[in-house]
């Protein structure tokens, strides 16, 4: 696992967009995982200005996102469609057919998440994971005590989960049940990139990175992928017991292994 402790949330974001757009570059055809949430968001538009500024492109390239509520409509602000929209798909060249999000108003929900595995198979596969942390630990929607070894499934959200994304539903009701891809889904990317910022992610990054593998904590998951690069400020590191290391790390990496 790779740690890069950066000062701010706005150099977390762009190293990640920076590492994606680094990606693209050598493979234009690249098949991203993406992410939703509050911490992605700048990543999101980061990748926007690319596109706008520097002329990069999405047209060759595949997305499948980690998440979608159950029993909303596609077209509801809280889904996670309209996020993507309003911060990505409608500013950039994404071809909508290759911009895949679970079908969470299948009729057939089990059907529409082994279509959702074969999908990503049938791509290639995930060449980079983009995620987020929640305060619970989970990555995607994997709230704590799921199997480490989980596919794309329907999952039940904690009431954690649900009070720290209240907002986007304004005086409706949070959605109880989720689509996500599982915690072995996550896994078979070739490389993931983690984005955490302040200090409410403090605890969940320490027990994440320097915890015990533990389904209490699914992201503690990620110490089993060999490509794993998590960034965070220094608020959310500020719980890590290993900071200086993860500095020196940084600080002597080799050229030839940064990203580009
Ligand atoms: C949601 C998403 C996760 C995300 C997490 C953190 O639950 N399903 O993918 O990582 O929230 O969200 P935020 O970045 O808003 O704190």
């Amino acid at each position: 696992m790779e740690v890069v402790i950066l000062p701010t949330p706005l150099e977390v974001t762009r190293h990640a967009a920076r590492t994606m757009a680094g990606l693209i570059g050598a493979k234009p055809d690249a098949v991203l995982g993406l992410a939703t949430g509050a911490s992605v968001r700048g990543v999101y538009a980061e990748l926007v200005r690319l596109h706008r500024e520097e002329a990069l492109s999405f047209h060759h390239v595949t997305t499948f996102n980690l998440d979608e509520y159950v029993g909303i409509r596609r077209d509801h602000p809280g889904s996670y469609h309209a996020f993507m929209e309003e911060h990505f798909f409608r500013h950039v060249d994404v071809d909508r057919a290759r911009a895949h999000l679970p079908a969470a108003d299948a009729a057939d929900i089990p059907a529409a998440c082994a279509q959702y595995e074969r999908d990503i198979q049938a791509a290639g596969g995930i060449d980079l994971q983009l995620l987020g942390i929640g305060s619970d630990g989970h990555i995607g929607f994997n709230e704590p005590t799921s199997s480490l070894a989980s596919r794309t499934r329907i999952k039940t959200l904690t009431s954690i989960t649900r009070a720290d994304n209240r907002a986007a539903f304004g005086d409706g009701p949070v959605p109880l049940h989720v689509i996500t891809m599982g915690i072995g889904t996550i896994l078979e990317a070739r490389r993931c990139v983690l984005v955490a910022f302040g200090s409410s992610k403090a605890n969940a990054v320490a027990r994440m990175v320097e915890g015990p593998l533990t389904a209490m904590v699914p992201a503690s998951a990620l110490q089993l992928h060999p490509h794993a690069t998590i960034l965070v400020d220094e608020e959310a590191a500020e719980r890590l017991t290993l900071q200086d290391y993860y500095r020196t790390v940084q600080r002597n990496k080799p050229s030839w292994q940064r990203d580009r």
